[in-house]
């Protein structure tokens, strides 16, 4: 019935929504789960990490943004492909060793790390500390001389370079608190200089923000990074890695953007260009691994005309995908049965709130009675919450056509009870 061996979202001959080369609907029953439940394509994420690992040659890092999806299904597949993380805190590093990244691939961003996380990252033996401050340098140094070990520093640089993006995901700007100024980069080296027993530096790093639809913003960060690459060089000092950050976005079915090899490969030609080949190529991608290969699948509640409107709600809401209510993000919504077909709807969730509205979408004159959320793999679940006495989502993985995981939410129950304990 299928043409092909599809990841992703597809339609069978039929017109039936399918999702990792299975009709959705029986995906659904095979795992024993109502709705809402987001899908996920183990298959597709990764054929994704091979695509990306092939555009980057040796010596390279691709660092899985940890944060985008931590399910340890994925975290494990992507490992097994031989990427290496990002991690922003003491957890995810935790979760990230469990999972199979060996330390040598792991890098920790954050702004905020605490002396515990510090101290997990330096026990580790992490690939990279990316420190955020000068005064987080002193941190870590003297977290390194309590445990009589030697940390390995990064500098994140905030390269002062606004992407185009919404305003909440931009992070390389000037008033951003994330990265090191230019200004203070002297400052910062000195500061590792000067702590030789307890750090040494090995790279530079940086991210510019996140769901970046061209690679301009990339380069112009990316050019900033090899010119400090190139300066600490020319004062005798040693560097293992650059690490240009992730951020590539996905394309939501709203037009064209840049692939995540191109982004890759713009990483590449600048350390070619600036003459550091030598040193290894990091990138740290989350949404475009995962975003694409995710499902949120919803049932339709019931529609509501009046005024001239039409709604249909739906019993998933904006805590199990919060991206619309807080980015404005529209992701395509379809019909489970069918395929989209003129007559618009506005969909929105059972959430007390007027910004849980998912937008417009094409459901056809008949209210579907179930939905496909699409492209919701990265910052779907990791960011949903119980509000409303709402149970988080279901989670089901496929692979190799079949339901290998199914991660059962403990619904409106488990909320009851830890409410009632607090
Ligand atoms: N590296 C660092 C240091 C980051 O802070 C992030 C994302 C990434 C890498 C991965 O970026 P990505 O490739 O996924 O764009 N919740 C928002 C996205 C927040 C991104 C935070 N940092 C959303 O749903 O759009």
């Amino acid at each position: 019935m299928l043409s092909g061996r599809m990841p992703g979202f597809a339609r069978d001959s039929l017109g039936a929504a399918v999702f990792a080369a299975r009709p959705v609907s029986e995906l659904l029953a095979e795992a024993g789960v109502a709705t809402p439940t987001y899908i996920y394509d183990l298959d597709g994420i990764r054929s994704g990490a091979r695509e990306l690992l092939a555009t980057l040659p040796a010596p390279h890092a691709v660092a899985y943004a940890v944060k985008a999806n931590s399910a340890a299904s994925i975290v494990r597949t992507l490992a097994s492909e031989g990427t290496g993380a990002d991690v922003v805190s003491g957890a995810e590093l935790e979760l990230a060793l469990l999972c199979g990244v060996p330390s040598d691939r792991i890098v920790m961003s954050g702004v905020g790390k605490s002396d515990h996380e510090i101290e997990l990252a330096i026990v580790a033996g992490i690939r990279g500390i990316q420190v955020e401050s000068v005064e987080e340098i002193a941190r870590v140094s003297a977290r390194a001389r309590a445990l009589n070990r030697r940390a390995r520093v990064a500098l994140r640089v905030n390269p002062n370079v606004l992407i185009d993006s919404h305003a909440h995901i931009a992070t390389g700007h000037d008033a951003a608190k994330f990265g090191i100024p230019l200004a203070d980069l002297d400052a910062a080296w000195q500061r590792i200089d000067a702590e030789p027993d307890t750090l040494v530096g090995v790279g530079i790093s940086s991210h510019v923000g996140s769901n970046m639809g061209t690679t301009e913003a990339y380069a112009a960060s990316g050019e900033v990074l090899c010119d400090v690459a190139r300066a600490r060089l020319a004062h005798g000092k040693t560097l293992e890695y650059v690490n240009f950050g992730g951020g590539f976005g996905i394309d939501g079915g709203t037009g064209s953007v840049a692939a995540p090899r191109e982004f890759a490969q713009v990483a590449r030609e600048l350390l070619t260009r600036h003459g550091l080949e030598q040193l290894s190529l990091g990138v740290e991608p989350g949404r475009s691994m995962v975003g694409p290969y995710g499902l949120l699948v919803a049932s339709v509640i019931q529609p509501k005309v009046g005024r001239g409107r039409r709604w249909i709600m739906i019993d998933a809401g904006m805590n199990d995908l919060i991206r619309p209510a807080l980015y404005g993000a529209l992701h395509r919504i379809e019909p489970l049965e069918r395929p989209p077909s003129e007559g618009a709807w506005r969909v929105v969730g059972p959430v007390c709130e007027s910004s849980d509205d998912f937008g417009e979408h094409p459901l056809g004159d008949r209210p579907p009675e179930q939905v496909a959320i699409r492209d919701t793999g990265a910052y779907g679940f990791v960011m949903a919450s119980e509000y409303n006495g709402r149970g988080l989502p279901n989670e089901v993985f496929v692979e190799g056509g079949r339901v290998v995981k199914v991660s059962r939410s403990s619904g409106s129950k488990g909320w009851l009870e830890r409410r009632l304990q607090a």
